[in-house]
């Protein structure tokens, strides 16, 4: 990557049941407990980190903080100058907001829709190794990152420029397509060799709510196939069926007790800045069925 990397450093979310998200991320899915913070968010850890997602008790029952990493401090300022003389307001953060959130600094800002963007940098590293019966050989992360995170924008080419010329990512991929029965738009974002860290979707201009779904990456199919086998054995609605991504991903789907949908994922292509988009017509090779 000739670009300075960018990734979906963590997700926060405003939830309205605090336990069953835990019950969710913990005994179904295999992360552990991270602090609870001053702020009065639960963490929760995916790898070294201190904190990869959060939940913060409230009404809206949707995505609350999207964090992105930068590689450090010197980093962290080119791409704050680049998002500053775009004339987006941003507010740097006090040290108790970001030592909330685990990291070394932290400056919030919104895209002309109202996401609630953090830019980061200096991911807090925890005093305890990551250790979780449910997934022992961890999650994939590192300087990919999280994941991903699919959110519905009103204008998806507005959109897909501010997320490029003002955030700093590039596009991979763009779709359109049917998606249990709802027509699609949807573009992919990479800022590290990871096919897409965030994925913008539009639904005509519609915003019934914002999150769509999150993605945790895991080593192997078999990963994949044991947390299908817990969720579906704890009851969790599944959204998706197994089935593989045009970008190679092998994943199910299912509900948060918030709505909105996790993915567990493993495989995909990487990507690089010769990368060649793509103009996706569906978006599954195989699978993902809508289980009703
Ligand atoms: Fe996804």
């Amino acid at each position: 990557m000739n670009r300075m990397p960018l990734w979906l450093e963590y997700l926060g979310f405003e939830v309205s049941d605090p336990a069953g998200w835990r019950r969710l991320l913990i005994d179904v899915i295999g992360l552990i407990p991270g602090s609870e913070n001053p702020d009065g968010s639960l963490g929760f850890r995916m790898d070294d980190h201190a904190q990869r997602l959060f939940a913060i008790e409230g009404p809206r029952d949707d995505v609350c903080a999207i964090g992105l990493g930068t590689r450090n401090a010197e980093e962290f300022a080119v791409h704050l100058r680049r998002i500053e003389a775009a004339g987006v307001a941003v507010e740097m953060a006090s040290s108790s907001e970001a030592g909330a959130r685990h990291v070394a600094a932290l400056a919030r800002f919104r895209d002309p829709w109202g996401a609630p963007l953090e830019l980061t940098y200096g991911a807090e590293i925890a005093a305890t190794p990551f250790e979780s019966k449910l997934q022992p050989a961890g999650f994939v992360t590192g300087p990919l990152g999280l994941g991903h995170l699919l959110f519905l924008v009103p204008d998806l080419e507005a959109a897909s420029r501010f997320y490029c010329d003002v955030v700093g990512f590039k596009v991979s991929d763009v779709g359109s397509g049917p998606l249990h029965g709802v027509q699609v738009d949807a573009t992919f974002l990479f800022g590290t060799p990871r096919h897409h860290s965030l994925a913008l979707a539009s639904i005509g201009g519609a915003m019934p709510r914002f999150g769509l779904h999150f993605e945790m990456h895991v080593p192997t199919v078999d990963d994949v196939g044991r947390a299908y086998d817990r969720a579906l054995n704890a009851g969790v609605p599944i959204s998706n069926t197994l089935g593989r991504h045009y970008d190679g991903v092998l994943s199910f789907y299912g509900k948060t007790p918030s709505g909105i949908d996790f993915e567990i994922g493993t495989d995909g292509v990487m990507v690089d800045d010769n990368w060649q988009t793509q103009h996706l017509t569906s978006w599954s090779a195989w699978g993902h069925h809508s289980p009703d």
